[in-house]
């Protein structure tokens, strides 16, 4: 796995000077900037779909106006933001920009000093549109939880308790079983074990429900996580033989690996959950690779340590963006037997250890999830 590297902010330039646009894009890559170009109208459309950060708009373009093409750019790429590019520095361009929604204009040609200033403010303002979509839709989760939770939490509590009396008592029905001549035990300890194993399963899945809803506190410390990884990984190689799902394990520099801060009970949940979502989205035969990448600490955020990225990729069909915005919600679910609160749960543990978790299109068209976890102190 390669190294985990901030994504590179991206930038639209849509302009049919194409002597402007290689110039801009050789100043603004050498910034850090991912560009890509469009001469029309048309084709800004087609590569906003792709998404963009910030979109560098001429306002005169052979097929529109810039500033007809800014609104239409924002309801394509709604946390992005448009600059627009104008020939003379009047009132009424300046006007044109706010009418349009532009946070900003240039005057062609832009000295480059001026050029990275607003293109680093525009980008401050794309943050800070990505940050608030993040905090409504924590506030989604967190309302949605607080309705279910406390019941739930109370209720998975109740059952519990009578739960663990009739396991009590059937391991004492077992017991006398177990004396009987051996003939006569089969028949009657069958379904018991059944019945035992059934148990075993509602005790997990309360075990589940309560751990999501009243997440304990835990005292974090220096986790090797290629070893828990290395763990789980082992553990749940007769599923993965099963299914004769091919587990590709990444630790190559394992030992050039940070510590990082946690809870390995926590962090083997996290791979549990992951890996099996991995195995069920995984045709039989298909591939499921596990790794794991240091992350330098990023400069943009001060006392940042850095840590390890954790990537879990499968060849499954991936996950449509309908969906993506909603699977970290408690019980959303797409399939027939899931509780979806898989994922939920790895989203509370990873947050709980102060990481975090996104998931993008993997290399086959499969999905892969990436948990970062700062590095121990
Ligand atoms: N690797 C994956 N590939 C494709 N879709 C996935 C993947 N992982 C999760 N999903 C989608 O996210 C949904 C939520 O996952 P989550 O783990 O929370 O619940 P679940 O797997 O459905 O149920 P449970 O984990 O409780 O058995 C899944 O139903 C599935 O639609
Ligand atoms: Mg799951």
């Amino acid at each position: 796995m390669k190294e985990h590297a901030p994504r590179r902010p991206r930038v639209l330039v849509v302009d049919d000077n194409r002597g402007l646009v290689d110039n801009l894009a050789e100043v603004l890559e050498r910034a850090g900037y991912a560009v890509a170009g469009a001469p029309s109208c048309a084709a800004a459309l087609r590569a906003a779909a792709d998404g963009f950060d910030v979109a560098l708009v001429d306002l005169k373009l052979p097929d529109g106006d810039g500033t007809a093409l800014a609104p239409q750019l924002k309801e394509r790429s709604p946390d992005g933001e448009v600059v627009l590019l104008t020939g003379f520095a009047t009132l009424e361009s300046a006007m044109a920009a706010v009418r349009a929604g532009a946070c900003a204009y240039l005057v062609k040609p832009c000295a480059t000093p001026e050029l990275l200033v607003t293109l680093e403010q525009a980008m401050r303002q794309v943050r800070l549109h990505a940050e608030k979509r993040e905090l409504a839709r924590k506030a989604a989760v967190a309302e949605k939880l607080a309705a279910v939770g406390t019941m739930t939490a109370g209720l998975s509590h109740e059952i519990r308790n009578p739960l663990n009396a009739a396991a009590l008592q059937l391991s004492v029905l077992e017991r006398r079983l177990r004396r009987l001549p051996q003939d006569a035990q089969g028949a009657l300890l069958e379904p018991l074990l059944l019945v035992r194993d059934e148990i075993r399963r509602l005790d997990h899945v309360l075990e589940d429900f309560l751990q999501f809803a009243r997440p304990r506190d835990f005292v974090p410390r220096a986790i090797d996580l290629p070893a828990v990884v290395a763990r789980v990984l082992d553990l749940l190689g007769g599923e993965a033989q099963r299914r004769a799902i091919v587990v590709e394990r990444d630790l190559a520099r394992a030992e050039a690996l940070p510590p990082v801060s946690g809870e390995e009970e926590r962090l083997r949940q996290v791979l549990v959950n992951l890996t099996l979502n991995a195995f069920e989205a995984t045709p039989d035969g298909g591939r499921v690779r596990v790794g794991c990448a240091p992350v330098e600490p990023d400069p943009a955020r001060p006392g940042d340590r850095g840590g390890v990225a954790l990537a879990i990729e499968d060849t499954g069909p991936g996950i449509p963006p309908a969906v993506r915005d909603r699977i970290f919600e408690p019980f959303f679910t797409t399939k027939a037997a899931g509780s979806g609160l898989g994922l939920s749960i790895v989203h509370a543990i990873v947050t709980q250890h102060g990481g975090a978790i996104v998931v993008e299109e993997g290399a086959d068209g499969g999905a892969r999830f990436v948990v970062t976890l700062p590095r121990a102190p």
